[in-house]
């Protein structure tokens, strides 16, 4: 199939331009909404045009920035090269690129750090400010001009709704298969005129499989035929496996008590290695006829999909490696029917997680010994991702479950510790945590209690000693004794590591 014949609607044909032409569309100070989750569905020339624009621009002595607004993590070619070329004034909500990370650690990059439910209202509520601009890959055009959405929703719908112009890139490396995947929810409204979102199962279709343009905004079109980041898994090492091993024994726990189904409920699956592992853990588990609703499908869903354990997910985006997306792409026919796509603010909203009493599984930096979870920031200053969608989750999962390694650098660094250096998710939020050492059930605990558990089951025996020590010499000299702190000490811990030069 030729590029074009992608772009079906006449009246569109005659904006098709280079991808340089498109980027001198954008002018400096905007707030552009680019298209992109996980490394999905991003733009793949336009930001890279114009990070060369910018860079040529404030080699001249300009000061050229833009404000990049997306769904979640993009790649290199988006994320990476516009913060090579320093030209981003203010990211949101979301980012994962190191180069992006440099510079917003060195104070160089504004970065807000957002609950991806969050994004869309906020723009409609004019929290942000006004969306200049909309740059959004798609797999197609229809005729009438409908947009056949690619590998992400993400904030798409939004950023095409409010932006006061488009620039759409046609990717032709993009399944056409695609098409009829999404559901795209145009139901939305903005309170007092909000009602319930008909959503009861997780495989309910309620919107429609196209995203719609205002086709007078769209001022330019860029064709591009190239592939999606597509990071590849490392195979689940012996904690991740572990970790998943405590986590299924859990279920097993909890269907014997009544407190889950059979089939247990929605699963929510946080991003990366960890992640990934306990779904391979549950692909050869006891449960059949899961479902999933939630952010990011990576390969380890897709496994079970093939496998039949899972019957269907729901998610706003892929997430696979290489040879995840060939498999999918070979049996697409397959697949097809068991994925829906929706716009993030409908995978992840607290309405329907509450409703459907998804059980949610986040990765983690560190928790503190009364549960309190770490998941943004490395010595409560220098920001790893973002809190992505694990707020979304974790507050109205029926059960909130986070899972790290007992340590990080090499056994250097406990991941449990006394005071969370940084909170994303306060100890209200955190009903299990779990490490390769063992499981805490914190349901029904008080903070010294929480405390006693999660010492015992889950820190590193090398790490032991010292918080026993820690919690018990709290318990002796603190000003309260509900949360027992030793509030100089609490902190200097994160400290220690600093001075040895860990970080
Ligand atoms: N102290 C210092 N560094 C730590 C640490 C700790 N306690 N725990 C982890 N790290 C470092 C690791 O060393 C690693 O650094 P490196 O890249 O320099 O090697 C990095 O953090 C990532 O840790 P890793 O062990 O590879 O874990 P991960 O891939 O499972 O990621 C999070 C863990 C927390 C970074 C990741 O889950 C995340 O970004 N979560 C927030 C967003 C989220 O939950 N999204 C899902 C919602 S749907």
């Amino acid at each position: 199939m030729s590029t074009t014949s992608r772009i079906l609607n006449k009246a569109l044909q005659d904006r098709i331009m280079s991808a340089e032409q498109a980027a001198t569309l954008i002018h400096s100070g905007a707030h552009v909404g680019m298209s992109g989750f996980t490394g999905s569905g991003y733009p793949k020339s336009v930001p890279q045009a114009l990070a060369k624009h910018i860079a040529a621009s404030n080699s001249e002595g300009q000061k050229f920035k833009i404000s990049v607004w997306t769904g979640a993590s993009t790649a290199p070619e988006l994320d990476g090269a516009l913060a090579e070329a320093d030209g981003v004034e203010m990211r949101l909500p979301y980012q994962s690129d190191p180069i992006c990370r440099k510079r917003i650690n060195a104070g160089q990059m504004e970065y807000l750090d957002i609950h991806l439910s969050h994004v869309a209202q906020f723009v409609w509520f004019g929290f942000l400010g006004k969306l200049d601009m909309a740059v959004v890959e798609v797999a197609g055009i229809l005729e009438d001009g409908r947009l056949i959405p690619s590998s992400s929703v993400g904030n798409n719908k939004t950023w095409l709704d409010q932006a006061d112009k488009v620039i759409l890139e046609v990717n032709s490396w993009q399944s056409p298969r695609l098409e009829g995947m999404h559901d795209i929810y145009y139901g939305t409204a903005l309170p007092p005129h909000r009602q319930p979102i008909p959503l009861v199962h997780p495989d309910d279709r309620i919107g429609d499989p196209y995203l719609h343009c205002d086709p007078d905004k769209i001022i330019a079109i860029v064709e591009t035929n190239a592939p999606d980041r597509n990071s590849p898994f490392s195979p689940p090492d012996l904690n991740s496996q572990l970790i998943a091993g405590h986590i299924l024994e859990f279920f097993e726990h909890e269907v014997k008590k009544g407190r889950l189904p059979k089939n247990l409920l929605p699963l929510q699956s946080g991003v990366g290695n960890i992640a990934n592992a306990v779904m391979a853990g549950l692909n050869t588990g006891p449960f059949d006829n899961l479902t999933a609703y939630t952010e990011v499908l990576q390969d380890g869903m897709l496994d079970m999909l093939r496998s039949g354990k899972l019957s269907m997910a729901s998610a706003t985006a892929f997430s696979l490696s290489d040879a995840g997306l060939e498999e999918f792409s070979k049996n697409i026919e397959y697949y097809r029917d068991k994925i829906v796509l929706r716009p993030q603010e409908i995978s992840n909203h607290p309405e329907i997680i509450r409703r459907l009493g998804v059980i949610a599984m986040n990765g983690i930096i560190e928790a503190d010994i009364y549960g309190n979870v770490n998941s943004t920031h490395v010595m409560g200053s220098s920001i790893m991702n973002g809190i992505g969608g694990s707020g979304d989750f974790a507050r109205n999962a029926y059960i909130s479950i986070f899972m790290t390694p007992s340590q990080a650098k090499n056994g250097q660094i406990s991941s449990i510790v006394p005071m969370a250096s940084h909170v994303d998710h306060t100890e209200h939020d955190v009903q299990v945590l779990v490490t390769e050492q063992g499981l805490a059930d914190l349901r029904g605990l008080s903070p010294n209690q929480r405390a006693k558990v999660i010492i015992e089951n889950c820190a590193h025996p090398d790490f032991k000693p010292a918080l026993l020590d820690y919690h018990k010499r709290a318990h002796e000299q603190s000003y309260g004794k509900h949360t027992p702190h030793i509030l100089e000490e609490a902190l200097s811990w994160h400290q220690r590591f600093l001075a040895k030069g860990h970080m």
